[in-house]
């Protein structure tokens, strides 16, 4: 790989060991893809910072990276933890997890990252088209690279952090052009009825495509809250990282060659739903994955006008995002629902609730949930989420 000058000093430690343990893991990543280069990152979005997820092997590489003076050097911002501030009283947990969850946050915050702890931190610190980026979390990857037409790789935790730190990364995948061209046309036979149906579209769309960038037809005037979604049950479902929709942007750059065809109509979503969903009565309801924007707590709002809850029912956001609408979140919370930031009932410890049927809109959720906390889940659109939390078993 070509490095310039100040990189090869970087690379050798002349710059310090932490710049130097970045460049080793961004050099080795490139020469594993064919990188001929490092490119200049905008900024970088790093996962790993639950406690339940990643454990103390996380907390051990942190607090050596902070002892090699390691810093981020571009915008970098964290993936959700295990708890807020309430739910850590809520969920009663023990004192070293806690201690153990805060210690993590916290090495992230020496080392420069900004605590946003959301999946959605595009609301916040939105990328330019056509800026190079070193993402983690599959989400947010697809979600710059489909809606705002950056370009990212699917980065793990490490590289992106890597990236973070040295402010670069390695030039292969979907930083190349002609990688982002698709590689299957998905012609969708029916009009979605509901965000549910088009995110299990979307589940479906990414177990079949493999790593190519799916072409949807036959979608149109979708909401920037659906196709979050939507991207995030197609990077769920499998590997994609970027998708494209006819007579959206980012487009193909010319004609059409020819791809391999997929035709998707309404009874072959019965498959994913059948895998994902459980039936029964939930003891909760969960919306929020990915993070809910602005529009979509304003949305919850208006369906639970004038409404209680009766069962408990989490909407997960960032603090950003919670910030930019206080009347959406006052009335959410006068309904009894509970709107949570920095976490989502994925990588909290929602078991500790006792809790065995979880009732959520997102696909993705469903997806996780039963192997990370042992919890069942029925998938219901937004609206039917709102009837049953509003609803006694
Ligand atoms: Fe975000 Fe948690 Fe879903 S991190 S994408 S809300 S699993």
């Amino acid at each position: 790989m070509y490095l310039s000058r100040e990189e090869e000093r970087a690379l050798d430690g002349e710059l310090g060991p932490g710049l130097q343990l970045a460049m080793r893991i961004l050099v080795k990543l490139g020469d594993l893809f064919g990188a001929e280069r490092l490119l200049p990152i905008r900024s970088a979005h790093v996962s790993g910072v639950s406690y339940k997820t990643v454990g103390d092997v996380a907390i051990g590489f942190l607090e050596e990276l902070v002892e090699m003076g390691a810093r981020a050097s571009v915008p970098a911002t964290t993936n959700p933890c295990g708890f807020d501030e309430r739910l850590k009283a809520i969920l009663d947990l023990p004192d070293e997890v806690v201690a153990a969850q805060e210690r993590l946050v916290d090495l992230y915050s020496e080392l420069g990252l900004l605590r946003t702890l959301t999946c959605v931190p595009y609301y916040q610190l939105r990328p330019e088209e056509g800026s190079h980026l070193a993402w983690a979390e599959s989400s947010a990857v697809v979600y710059a690279n489909s809606v705002l037409g950056a370009l990212t790789n699917r980065e793990g935790s490490p590289s992106a952090l890597a990236a973070a730190i040295a402010g670069r990364t390695p030039d292969y995948g979907l930083h190349r052009p002609e990688n982002r061209e698709p590689g299957l046309l998905v012609d969708v036979l029916f009009n979605p009825r509901d965000e549910l149906e088009l995110w299990a579209l979307g589940f479906l769309v990414g177990q079949v495509a493999g790593d190519a960038v799916p072409l949807l037809r036959g979608l149109r005037g979708l909401p920037d809250w659906e196709l979050k979604g939507l991207g995030a049950s197609m990077a769920s479902g499998g590997m994609t990282a970027m998708f494209m929709l006819e007579g959206g942007r980012p487009r193909p750059r010319g004609p059409l060659r020819e791809l391999e065809k997929l035709q998707v109509g309404r009874e072959d979503l019965s498959d994913v739903m059948d895998k994902l969903s459980s039936p029964g009565e939930p003891d909760m309801v969960f919306v929020g994955c990915p993070h809910c924007s602005r529009e979509e707590l304003e949305l919850i709002a208006r369906l639970l006008k004038g409404r209680r809850t009766e069962r408990p029912l989490w909407i997960c956001t960032s603090r950003h995002v919670r910030a930019s609408c206080p009347e959406a979140v006052r009335a959410l919370e006068a309904s009894g629902a509970l709107v949570v930031v920095d976490t989502c009932v994925v990588v909290s410890w929602v078991e500790r609730l006792g809790v065995d049927l979880v009732a959520t809109n997102s696909p993705k959720a469903a997806y996780y949930l039963p192997g990370l906390s042992g919890v069942q889940v029925r998938l219901a659109s937004l609206g039917e989420c709102v009837e049953l939390a509003c609803s006694r078993s």
